[in-house]
């Protein structure tokens, strides 16, 4: 009951946006709803059901374009958060699905909006969409990518119809490249999932077994930093934004020993067996340090969250 009261509150034109948030049920998706129902009319939807939300839940596929044209023009969206994926890892049992969910979605998501006049698309890419000849010592922006995952090459297909349509002035798309993100949320298939999983292995006692190599480093960032710059980067002007393509964005980088030894630092003893399996391949082809100089002048962002710093908030996010 208490739900509903909420939804009619904010049902209402002192809202700044009317969004959809498509893939809303999965590890990012609550965190973007939270955090944008603040000041705006959200429509959380995903093919997952999800009675958690304090706005409006809608069952919706993004490859079912009648349902998602209804949706826009019933509700008069003006933005559209995609985060609807399979992840890198659950990606390669399904690549043929996977790669209909990315490219096939993210056209519905643009032929959708120009037929409904939509204003602006969120749409992240990700890390995955370099590969071993993008320099991954210090990759920058705008680099030769070859992405060894099905995954990877979704995206990149992605980010090149996402210049297309920018560079033509037929749709505004804006977009970061994720590094893996640390929450409480579980992740859902990615090459990364070892940053959670080992915070509630430590917090269970119990030992984790992780697929990566002790020492492979990855790029990371705490959700609260993701979340925040993708809006902030909504919000700004489009003068502002000096590409077509999605920006690196980064935070800390770090290895699973490290993390363990992060993770014990806080008073936990996590007990971690290193066995690699095919993850440990694609993350060898991911970057090792990113280069995000270009997101934080244009945007005017930088990380609140070190690696420590987000163990801690994460660990105390599980607890509540
Ligand atoms: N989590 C990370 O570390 C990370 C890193 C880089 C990029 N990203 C990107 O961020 C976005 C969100 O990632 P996430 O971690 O929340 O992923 P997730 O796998 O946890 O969630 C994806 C959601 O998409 C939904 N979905 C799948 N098929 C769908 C369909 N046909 N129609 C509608 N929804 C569908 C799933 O049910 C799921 O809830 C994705 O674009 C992902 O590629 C995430």
């Amino acid at each position: 009951m208490i739900h509903f009261f909420i939804r009619l509150f904010k049902c209402n034109f002192f809202l700044n946006n009317n969004i959809l948030i498509i893939g809303a049920s999965g590890q990012l998706g609550n965190y973007f709803v939270n955090l944008l129902s603040k000041d705006n009319n959200v429509i959380a939807s995903d093919i997952i059901p999800n009675s958690t939300f304090d706005c409006q839940f809608q069952l919706l596929n993004i490859l079912d374009y009648n349902s998602l044209k209804k949706t826009i023009k019933t509700n008069n969206i003006n933005q559209i958060y995609n985060l609807a994926a399979i992840l890198s890892a659950k990606g390669e049992s399904f690549p043929y699905k996977t790669w209909i969910l990315t490219t096939e979605g993210f056209l519905n998501v643009v032929k959708v909006s120009i037929e409904c006049n939509v204003d602006r698309i969120f749409w992240p890419s990700s890390i995955a969409v370099f590969g071993l000849n993008s320099n991954l010592e210090h990759v920058l922006n705008d680099v030769p990518m070859l992405p060894s995952s099905i995954y990877g090459v979704s995206k990149l297909a992605c980010e090149k119809l996402m210049n297309y349509y920018n560079s033509k002035k037929l749709l505004d798309i804006r977009s970061l490249r994720f590094p893996g993100i640390v929450s409480a949320s579980k992740p859902g298939g990615g090459t990364t999932d070892y940053i959670v999983d080992m915070l509630y292995s430590a917090l269970s006692g119990n030992e984790y077994k992780c697929f990566l190599d002790k020492d492979r480093i990855l790029p990371m960032m705490h959700i609260d930093d993701s979340v925040q710059a993708s809006i902030k980067l909504m919000n700004i002007d489009r003068e502002k934004i000096s590409i077509n393509s999605p920006y690196n964005i980064t935070s800390f980088n770090i290895t699973p020993d490290l993390w363990r030894n992060i993770i014990d630092s806080l008073g936990y003893d996590l007990k971690v067996l290193f066995e690699k399996d095919f993850r440990d391949k694609i993350a060898q082809s991911w970057p090792r340090n990113i280069d995000d100089h270009l997101f934080r002048n244009d945007v005017g962002w930088k990380p609140k969250y070190d690696s420590k710093k987000t163990a801690k908030s994460i660990i105390d996010a599980i607890n509540s």
